[in-house]
């Protein structure tokens, strides 16, 4: 499929019977296009590379090499999860790469928002290069491009005015030889969903809400620091949790934790506690280019704040963001 423009003819993949189609489709498409040759992906665990991943495994097997970086700014148990569907479940073959340390010593005292996100994307390809450079004798970079990027990314192009930089995995070198394999860029994100279902991987994943390339690299505001980041995973994992439980994950588009760089004067077992606050964004959208708030019942913010305060080190306080895009952005960086 070399055409980046969807056809009109193409009908909605909206049932199984439709995804199977398309699966059975793609594998022959792929077989075609890498023969007995490899096949390499950068595996964020995002829903797309997460779809790409199982149609090639499905495909052309251990011919397909994964590779997942962990910059350290995952979300709590998404390396995990990777590691548990792709490397054991799938049987795929996997290189898994922990470059925590690598990523956190780049962004010390590093505050500024775009310098973060620079650090983060460059970082992460040429962590990536240097596993590619490792392997031997691949000819395919598979890439988990959706229809919304190709579309997002002409419209970028003609009004010449990107908000932030978006990094999202693969910024391609001009000189790169591997030729590309997309074999979802011509779907919607609710298509490559009923795909992903219908290849078998677990529900979780294949709605998991968006999630910034640079993590939550751009959650830990300004400089970030080891002890606020871990502070934000096990805050954002209650957030998602205490979601899931009373059916709010079904219902909001994105929802997640911001913790700026700032204490205040708190008490905690009746001793002053100093600490930082939790700040809860929680936003409906379509397209991403405006948002709204989600109004989150009050027994539900007070679960939240009471968890958040007394189960995790570091915050005595928890806020609640209520400004829509614009004036304030999706994320805070
Ligand atoms: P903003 O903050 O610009 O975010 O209102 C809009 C949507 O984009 C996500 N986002 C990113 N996604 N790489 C990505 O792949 C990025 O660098 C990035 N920055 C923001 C954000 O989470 C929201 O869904």
């Amino acid at each position: 499929m070399s055409t980046n423009v969807r056809p009109e003819t193409m009908s909605r993949i909206t049932t199984k019977e439709h995804a199977d189609a398309f699966i059975a489709e793609q594998i022959a498409d792929i077989q075609k296009q890498v023969g007995n040759k490899k096949v390499l992906l950068a595996l964020s665990g995002g829903v797309d590379s997460s779809v790409v991943a199982a149609l090639l495994i499905k495909a052309i097997g251990k011919q397909l090499v994964c590779v997942h970086v962990n910059h350290g700014l995952m979300r709590k148990g998404e390396s995990e999860q990777v590691i548990e569907v792709f490397g054991k479940e799938l049987d795929a073959n996997l290189v898994y790469v922990n470059a925590t340390d690598r990523f956190l010593n780049l962004l010390e005292n590093v505050s500024d928002p775009e310098k973060k996100r620079k650090i983060i994307g460059g970082e992460f390809i040429k962590v990536f290069d240097e596993e590619a450079a490792k392997l031997e004798g691949i000819d395919f970079l598979a890439q988990g491009t959706i229809y919304p990027d190709i579309l997002e990314s002409i419209k970028a192009k003609e009004s010449g005015k990107p908000v932030k930089s978006h990094h999202n995995v693969g910024g391609l070198p001009e000189d790169m030889k591997m030729e590309l394999v997309e074999p979802i860029k011509l779907l919607y994100k609710d298509e490559v969903r009923v795909v992903g279902e219908a290849l078998g991987l677990p529900h979780a994943m294949v709605y998991r809400q968006p999630f910034p390339g640079p993590g939550l690299g751009v959650r830990c505001l300004g400089a970030i620091t080891k002890d606020r980041l871990e502070a934000l995973r096990e805050a954002d994992a209650i957030l998602r949790e205490e979601f899931d439980f009373c059916g709010l994950a079904e219902k909001v588009w994105q929802y997640f934790i911001s913790i700026p760089d700032m204490k205040s004067v708190g008490v905690r077992n009746e001793m002053r506690y100093e600490g930082w606050p939790a700040i809860i964004r929680a936003v409906n959208t379509t397209d991403a280019m405006t948002a709204t708030i989600e109004e989150i019942p009050y027994p539900v913010l007070h679960k939240i704040t009471q968890r958040i305060t007394s189960e995790v080190e570091g915050i005595n306080r928890v806020l609640f963001d209520l400004t829509p895009k614009p004036t304030g952005t999706i994320e805070w960086e």
